[in-house]
């Protein structure tokens, strides 16, 4: 399944128009774009990571049933990655399973948690813990939606790009040439979101449940999720995901080639304009030792190195934290 990818809204409104659908989207979208859900069954949930919990997913199960819906029902979520996860996994529930379509409405579902059929709600404060791999049968990415979307929040997904230009040889030649563009949402930003979008589909394509390629994606989470939890989520998600990349990067800087190292800074650099958190190497070390991607008591970096090559680091803690406290000064 391809992602359908365009400009107008006009392909979400088409859906939404469609027999037998129910529709979810967020308090942010429906006033954004109230005429796209007149007259359209659906629910409205509030806004925000603290309400992607199953808490929302009985109240979108419990409307569906007062709307009236059955196992033909198709469920279409319009939002960001919280609707999309939260909707996602109703779809996974309601009747034990109906179809759903995703349509993302932020850079960062349309990049990423839009692609992959992950679906999923935090449970105690742990994030994704409850959850269900359950495939839309349609992504449809308009990016006529992207023109309401927040400064914080285009900046969220262009971490992500990076990360996956990191990742791959030819969106890095053309991200390194076209950041600029990407940042002011300038021309070149479409045919990068494609390329983006084409690349996440790719990797979920070879590695669906995430057991070898997809673990590639983790680039910059390591360093990226600890910082983002010390620092009291300031910023967004994906500007800790470029403070992520370069910190990992500096702490494997004598492997890497200098060139390729001072691009990483500038494109990182572009995506996130705050200096580094102040936070010690050995709390990051603490947090990241947390981390699920962790096995045998070894913390695990998957470190893009050029030309779209990623190698997996496993350290022990003393040995990530003196690495990275090594570096945290200069960054
Ligand atoms: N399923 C996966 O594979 C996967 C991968 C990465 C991240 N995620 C999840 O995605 C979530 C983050 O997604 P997100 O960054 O899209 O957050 P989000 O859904 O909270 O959206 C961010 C903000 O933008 C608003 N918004 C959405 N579309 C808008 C538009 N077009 N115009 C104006 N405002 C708009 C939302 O109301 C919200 O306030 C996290 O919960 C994360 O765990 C999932
Ligand atoms: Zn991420």
């Amino acid at each position: 399944m391809k992602a359908e990818i365009g400009d107008a809204t006009a392909a979400a409104e088409r859906i939404l128009r469609s027999d037998n659908i129910f529709t979810v989207t967020d308090s942010n979208v429906a006033d954004f774009y109230p005429s796209l859900f007149a007259g359209v069954r659906h629910t409205v949930i509030p806004a925000g990571e603290k309400y992607k919990t199953l808490d929302t997913v009985g109240k979108i199960v419990s409307d569906m049933v007062s709307a009236g819906c059955d196992r033909q029902t198709t469920l279409v979520a319009v939002g960001g990655g919280v609707t999309g996860d939260t909707a996602g996994f109703a779809a996974a529930c309601f009747m034990r399973g109906v179809k759903w379509i995703n349509v993302p409405t932020t850079l960062l579902a349309m990049v990423d948690s839009g692609i992959g059929g992950k679906t999923g709600v935090d449970v105690g404060g742990y994030k994704n813990v409850a959850g269900a791999f359950h495939m839309p049968g349609r992504v449809v990415v308009c990016r006529d939606f992207l023109r309401t979307l927040p400064e914080r929040e285009w900046l969220c997904g262009c971490g992500e790009m990076i990360k996956h230009a990191l990742l791959d040889r030819d969106i890095y030649d053309e991200t390194v040439r076209g950041i600029d563009g990407l940042i002011s949402r300038g021309e070149c930003a479409g045919r990068l979101i494609e390329m983006s979008v084409r690349y996440k589909e790719s990797v979920v394509a070879a590695d669906f449940k995430e057991s070898g390629l997809r673990k590639r994606l983790n680039a910059g989470h390591t360093v990226g999720h600890a910082v983002e939890r010390l620092d009291g989520f300031r910023l967004s998600h994906g500007e800790y995901v470029a403070l992520g990349l370069l910190a990992e990067a500096e702490m494997f800087s004598d492997e890497l080639d200098p060139a390729y190292l001072s691009a990483l800074h500038m494109l990182c650099g572009k995506v996130c304009r705050h200096p580094f958190p102040s936070v010690s190497a050995e709390d990051v070390t603490e947090t990241a030792k947390a981390d699920k991607k962790n096995s045998g008591g070894e913390i695990v970096v998957m470190l893009p190195v050029g030309g779209g090559d990623v190698e997996e680091k496993r350290l022990t803690p003393e040995e990530f934290s003196r690495r990275l406290k090594r570096c945290l000064s200069a960054l």
